[in-house]
C-alpha cells in the first residue's frame, strides 16, 4: 500500500514510518523542512517530501496516488488562532485533498477528552477537527490517545531531567489523572487500522462500531496514573527522586503563563491546566487497543528502559545521531 502520513517526522509518526516500511508498504512524509525527517530518511521505501500541507493545491499535489492518509500534525500550545489553523483549518483542507485526488481512506490522531465542549482550546480544537472528519463522508478512523510515553517523550523526560537537576519542583495539577499508553502500542493502532487486521477483518466484532459511523478508539494503557505518580516513576527510574511542591491553582497559573512568555519549547501553558481539569482517562464507552488485537503494555515495564541514568557513551551516541 502507499500511504502518506502528515506529521510523519514527530515522536508518534517516527514509530508508525518505522512499522509501516518494515510491512513492505510505500510511505510519504510531507514535512516543513526536510532536515526535520532526518531521523526517519534512511527507512526503505520512505520519501521524506518538502510541502506546506496548509496550501490546498500543495496538499493535493502530494495526496494523489495514495491509498491512505494519517494525519498526526497538532500543536500543544498556541493562540486561538494557531489551534484553528492547524486542529480545523487543516482537517478541511486534508478532506478537500482527498476527494480531489480520490484517497478514501483517513485515519485521524486525535486526543482522548477531544470534544466541543471540553475544558481547553486545545482538546475543543481537537473536537472540531474529528467533526470535520466524521461529518466528510470518507472512511475515518479515529485514535484517541491518552498521554503517550517513551524514548524521546515530552513527559516523562522533563520529569526525569527536572528531578536530575533542581533540589524539589513546584508542579500544578498533580492530581490530574492520566491513562499513559507506549508509543508503540499507539503506532500499532494506527497500523491496524491502515493495513491489516483492521476493522474490516472478522476478528473484530462488528458490533462495536454504530451502523456505519466513523469509528473512534480510546487509545489508553492498563493503568490509570495522576501526574504525581508519572513524576514519581521518573525520579525513580533515574535515581533521582525529588519532592513535589504542589501549586495551588492561583499560583499554578501565574507560572504557566510566565511559562508561555519564556523563550524556548513551552513546558506548560493555561490551556495545558485546562485540559487537565478533566480526566484522561478511557470513558469505557468506545472500543480500544484489546479491540484491535494489543494488550497494552505497563509503563513500569518500558519507562526504566529509556529513563535510565545516561552514560557517557550514551550521550556519545545521541550527539553522533544529530
Ligand atoms: N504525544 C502525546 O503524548 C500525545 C497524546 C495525545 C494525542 N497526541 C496526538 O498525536 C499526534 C502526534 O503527536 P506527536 O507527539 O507525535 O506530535 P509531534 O512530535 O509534535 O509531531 C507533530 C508533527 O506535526 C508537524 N507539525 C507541527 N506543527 C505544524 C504546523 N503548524 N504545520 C504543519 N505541520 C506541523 C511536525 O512535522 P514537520 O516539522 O516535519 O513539519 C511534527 O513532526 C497529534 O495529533 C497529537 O495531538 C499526542
Amino acid at each position: 500500500m502507499k500511504i502518506i502520513i502528515l506529521g510523519g517526522t514527530g515522536f508518534i509518526g517516527r514509530h508508525i514510518c518505522e512499522k509501516l516500511v518494515r510491512a513492505g508498504h510505500e510511505v510519504t512524509v510531507p514535512t516543513r523542512k526536510i532536515e526535520n525527517a532526518r531521523e526517519i530518511q534512511m527507512l526503505p521505501r520512505l520519501q521524506p517530501l518538502r510541502c506546506n500541507v496548509h496550501d490546498q493545491q500543495q496538499l493535493t499535489q502530494a495526496v494523489a496516488g495514495h491509498d491512505v492518509l494519517i494525519n498526526l500534525v497538532a500543536i500543544l500550545h498556541g493562540s486561538e488562532q494557531e489551534f484553528e489553523r492547524v486542529h480545523v483549518t487543516l482537517p478541511k483542507t486534508i478532506v478537500a485533498a482527498c476527494k480531489a485526488s480520490g484517497v478514501g481512506r483517513i485515519v485521524q490522531m486525535s486526543s482522548l477528552g477531544a470534544a466541543l465542549d471540553a475544558p481547553s482550546q486545545y482538546l475543543r480544537s481537537k473536537g472540531r477537527g474529528e467533526q470535520i472528519f466524521t461529518q466528510s463522508g470518507l472512511d475515518v478512523s479515529i485514535l484517541r490517545p491518552s498521554v503517550v510515553f517513551g524514548e524521546g517523550d515530552k513527559l516523562l523526560n522533563v520529569f526525569a531531567a527536572l528531578q536530575q537537576n533542581f533540589p524539589f519542583v513546584p508542579l500544578a495539577g498533580s492530581d490530574a489523572q492520566f491513562q499513559p499508553v507506549w508509543v508503540e502500542d499507539v503506532a500499532q493502532a494506527a497500523v491496524q487500522l491502515v493495513v491489516g487486521n483492521n476493522y474490516k477483518n472478522d476478528s473484530i466484532p462488528r458490533s462495536i462500531y454504530a451502523g456505519n459511523m466513523p469509528k473512534t478508539f480510546e487509545i489508553t494503557g492498563n493503568r490509570v496514573m495522576s501526574l504525581r505518580e508519572l513524576f514519581e516513576l521518573a525520579g525513580q527510574c533515574v535515581g533521582a527522586s525529588r519532592a513535589i511542591v504542589h501549586l495551588p491553582d492561583a499560583l499554578a497559573r501565574v507560572q504557566a503563563w510566565a511559562m508561555e512568555k519564556m523563550p524556548g519549547p513551552t513546558l506548560m501553558s493555561r490551556d495545558n491546566l485546562n485540559s487537565m481539569k478533566s480526566p484522561n482517562v478511557a470513558s469505557g464507552q468506545l472500543p480500544g487497543l484489546r479491540d484491535l488485537g494489543i494488550e497494552p503494555t505497563g509503563i513500569e515495564a518500558i519507562a526504566p528502559l529509556y529513563l535510565r541514568p545516561k552514560s557517557r557513551l550514551d550521550q556519545y551516541r545521541k550527539s553522533a545521531s544529530r
